[in-house]
């Protein structure tokens, strides 16, 4: 268990990847549960724009908006004191221009506290990413599977697969940390490629749906609770059933209170 007085660096993150430790990441989407989590011993909390779908059920990412994210950083925060705490950028936030990259990236930085922002694409994005890093902005990258492009990429499909694309993103998550980012999450690639961009980049991978060989994993924390089970992907575990014991709970309170056993005197106030 990592000491839990002392907060989580991206220095940090870059040393556990000299020291080949792995990185532990989940996602968040309120104080309750970033609480639960930075108190488990986590390394990285991301509130990530997955909340949109996980949360808010919507289809996909590309709906969420900056005030959204703004306000579940701004939650998560209030529960997270040891981890490092990521926000990620919602799409047409840091693409139209870099100034509305800046502004916006400086709005989610000043409003939720996080540490790092986390945005996606990689060559494109390089310039952006040293302008936000030169801003003295920690900047988390994302290749692979990119949900803000599910519909450029054909939908949610794993990536990598063949010498050129393999090349991609290898190009991809080099642009990145030459430009400045802090960390690269590897999504939904096959665990052979995410392994040889690990090996290609000295600042850490964090994968998701991309192998064990990654310098750390991060997952959807109710996916990895089963809380969220209506979504399955073959890269999730769950490392818990909780959608199971939320329905059992709710049944047995309906039943309670119908057959009259809920309140009892133990749950009820005398005069
Ligand atoms: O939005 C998200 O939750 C993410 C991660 C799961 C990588 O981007």
């Amino acid at each position: 268990m990592p000491n839990p007085d002392k907060r989580v660096t991206t220095l940090d993150l870059l040393e556990a990847k000299r020291a080949g430790r792995k990185i532990v990441a989940l996602t968040a989407y309120d104080a309750l549960f970033g609480r639960l989590v930075d108190e488990s011993g986590v390394d990285v909390v991301l509130v990530g724009d997955s909340v949109n779908t996980v949360l808010a059920g919507q289809e996909t990412t590309l709906s969420a908006t900056l005030e959204q994210l703004i306000y579940h950083g701004r939650m998560v925060r209030a529960g997270v004191r040891r981890a490092l705490l990521v926000v990620d950028m919602p799409f047409l936030t840091y693409q139209v221009s870099l100034e509305d990259a800046k502004r916006n990236v400086g709005r989610v930085m000043q409003l939720t506290g996080a540490s790092g922002i986390k945005l996606e694409g990689g060559r494109a994005m390089a310039d952006t990413v040293r302008a936000l890093v030169e801003m003295g902005v920690p900047v988390m990258g994302h290749v692979g599977f990119m949900p803000q492009s599910v519909h450029a990429l054909g939908g949610s499909r794993v990536q990598g697969r063949g010498a050129n694309a393999e090349a991609r993103i290898v190009a991809d998550a080099r642009a990145l940390e030459d430009a400045g980012a802090f960390a690269v999450v590897l999504e939904l690639m096959p665990a052979g490629v995410a392994a040889r961009v690990t090996e290609a980049l000295s600042i850490p991978t964090i994968g998701i749906g991309s192998g064990a060989r990654c310098d750390g994993q991060v997952l959807v924390l109710y996916d990895m609770l089963g809380l969220n089970q209506k979504f399955q992907a073959k890269f999730v575990k769950a490392f818990a059933n909780l959608e199971e014991q939320v329905r059992a709970a709710v049944r047995q309170y309906a039943d309670e209170v119908r057959q009259g056993r809920y309140p009892d005197s133990a749950h009820s106030f005398e005069q």
